[in-house]
């Protein structure tokens, strides 16, 4: 059985429905990431996990224990369901020590005073603030607050870490650092995590798994890789990586793209159901179009700049612009040029299809 159980969670807040009908499971020790829009409800799912937020349905469990249920009208407050939790703000208290800052949790707790030191510690060493203890939190960096947030919540050794956008506020290089500490503390406590976060590279670097939410409805859970490889709607291909799209018309003899009809090139089906409707969305990244000098989609290249190890061509396909993306080691065109587009794994979705 999984370890944390949400299961046909629902919230709303008058007319908005924040979040729809969630189902999730995640396993002891695993980090999921959720990843979606602003305002798409994670924010409130981590509340309801927290028990900040009730239910307007379904129930939420870990292990054997029952959080919160709507039917059954049961909720555990916050403080009993050991929960640690880390927000974008760097909510700490300038007018208590790092140390104090860290043990306030235990001392609401009403732990015994050795037992409280020995866990503050502990907490402050896994978290390299031993040092700064006995200063102010004020006097620390951004990445430092938010240091001690992260060690607070691991003081009370929680079953499960509630992470919302803990890094966001971070310059990109503390960022990449702190990714580093949690995962390293993840694996040494063995706490799950649920992760928050606008930041897909982000997601798809600290989680097991990551959960797509548009509206406040799950559109895809998966591996990292799973979901950017096989993305199960047009919302979660545009969401997740570099994407770029081509209307076509669809007949046996091939594809219609902008006044012309090219025979279908090698690698392209669409499925049946849009052949059938004749018209058809062809979806691809970027780093998944070759330029090809004979057939191939008929495209010219109208800009060309360098991003280090990649060049970044814009090249026009009759009214739409498409993003290609090769590596600078090997020659390409120049800007002007015509010649063929060579999709090498392309995706269908059908042209209304929301965005
Ligand atoms: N206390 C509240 N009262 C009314 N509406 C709310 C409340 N909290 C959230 N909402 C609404 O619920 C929806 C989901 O909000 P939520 O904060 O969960 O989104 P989010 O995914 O965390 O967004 P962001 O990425 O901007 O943090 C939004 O439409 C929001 O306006
Ligand atoms: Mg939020």
């Amino acid at each position: 059985m999984a370890y944390i159980q949400l299961n046909q969670v629902t919230k709303r807040f008058g007319n908005v429905s924040a979040v729809d009908k969630l189902d999730l499971q995640i396993e002891k020790g695993e980090c999921v990431a959720m990843l979606g829009p602003s305002g798409c409800g994670k924010t409130t799912t981590l509340r309801m996990v927290a028990g900040f937020e009730d239910l307007d349905d379904g129930d939420i469990r870990v292990g054997e224990r029952l959080l919160s249920s709507k039917r059954e009208k049961f909720y555990l407050p916050p403080e009993q369901r050991n929960f640690g939790m880390v927000f974008q703000a760097f909510a700490v208290w300038p007018h208590m020590s790092v140390f104090e800052n860290v043990a306030f949790p235990l001392r609401i707790r009403k732990l015994p005073a050795a037992e409280i030191a020995s866990r503050t510690e502990e907490a402050l060493k896994h978290t390299n603030l031993l040092a700064v203890a006995s200063g102010s939190p004020d006097d620390l960096s951004g990445g430092g607050k938010q240091r001690v947030a992260l060690a607070r919540a691991l003081a009370i050794r929680p079953d499960v870490m509630l992470l919302d956008e803990p890094l966001s506020s971070l310059d990109p290089h503390f960022r990449e650092e702190m990714r580093f500490e949690i995962k390293d503390l993840q694996r040494r406590f063995g706490f799950s995590i649920l992760y928050v976060t606008h930041d897909q590279s982000e997601a798809m670097a600290l989680s097991d798994r990551i959960l797509v939410m548009r509206a406040g409805v799950v559109q895809q859970i998966g591996t990292p890789i799973g979901v950017y490889a096989n993305p199960s709607n047009r919302f979660v291909f545009e969401f997740i990586g570099l994407s770029c799209f081509l209307p076509a018309g669809l007949t046996p003899s091939g594809m219609q793209i902008a006044g012309a009809t090219l025979p279908w090139p090698g690698n392209v089906e669409p499925p049946a159901a849009l052949m059938l409707a004749g018209r058809g969305l062809l979806a691809a990244r970027p780093t998944e179009i070759d330029f090809v000098s004979e057939g191939g989609v008929r495209c010219e290249v109208v800009n060309k700049s360098y991003l280090g190890e990649t060049i970044d061509y814009r090249v026009q396909v009759g009214k739409t612009e498409l993003r290609v993306q090769k590596t600078r080691r090997v020659p390409g065109p120049s800007i002007g040029d015509h010649l063929g587009l060579n999709f090498t794994r392309p995706h269908w979705y059908p042209v209304d299809e929301p965005a």
